[in-house]
């Protein structure tokens, strides 16, 4: 059992309307009874629903956060594309960058940071994906691989106080697969030593089921979950058995 203030972050990526939103209702009910430990719940629903979410959760200590944003906190003409300080107007405290699913649009390490600089100076708190693919990890160059992306994507940002690090293996997305207990504490401590004082998350096909060994690995501060956030009951499940 933890005793440890964790993270479950849901990201609904391009799913979810406004008739979503009722769903949330025991959510909001669960979080309210379970006083058992402390954690921080944030909602990552697609850029539509940041307001109506943030609305649903006024009154109660449900955070929302954005699944990507613009490099530029200014206004300008970037057809398509909303910035950070639109995001935190309308109720976002945090925001996803880069995740895997944009780097595959070609969204690289500089362009990384620049938005992390962005979204840091308008004063949103930064969820910052890093991965490895299948390929490089049986090429076994894991840890070149993270240490390339968190080098260049934190490049030149002293403070970190307001970053989070996912570690999302590419190939854990979306694919049942999750990796060994002792290759994730493992992964996690790199990156603890290349990022000092960092919380790092795990994300990759989390469920209520592999949660039960997840949660085992005592250096992971929290979850960001995909496909098992869309069901409110699993993520409840998920959240109980973290800390059962
Ligand atoms: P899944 O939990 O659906 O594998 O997605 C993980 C993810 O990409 C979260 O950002």
């Amino acid at each position: 059992m933890t005793n440890k203030y964790m993270y479950f972050v849901a990201n609904w990526k391009m799913f979810g309307d406004l008739r979503t939103l009722n769903t949330l209702k025991k959510v909001i009910t669960f979080v309210k009874k379970f006083k058992k430990k402390k954690f921080k719940l944030i909602y990552c629903p697609p850029s539509t629903l940041i307001n109506p979410l943030s609305k649903m959760f006024k009154n109660i200590s449900i955070d929302v956060g954005a699944q990507n944003c613009h490099s530029n906190a200014n206004y300008g003409a970037y057809t398509g594309h909303i910035n950070s300080k639109m995001i935190k107007g309308v109720g976002a405290k945090y925001v996803i960058l880069g995740h895997s699913e944009n780097r595959q649009l070609g969204e690289n390490d500089k362009l990384i940071n620049s938005k992390i600089k962005s979204a840091i100076k308008t004063g949103l708190k930064v969820i910052f994906c890093i991965g490895e693919t299948l390929k490089e990890k049986r090429k076994k160059i894991t840890k070149k691989v993270l240490a390339n992306q968190i080098n260049k994507g934190l490049n030149k940002i002293k403070n970190k106080k307001n970053i989070l690090i996912a570690y999302e293996p590419v190939w854990a997305i979306g694919s049942g697969m999750i990796p060994k207990e002792s290759d994730l504490f493992k992964t996690i401590n790199f990156i603890k030593t290349k990022v000092k004082g960092a919380k790092v998350l795990y994300g990759g096909s989390v469920n209520n089921k592999n949660i039960i060994s997840l949660k085992n690995i005592d250096n992971i501060d929290g979850f960001l979950i995909g496909g098992a956030s869309q069901n409110s009951n699993n993520l409840i499940d998920i959240i109980k058995k973290t800390y059962n």
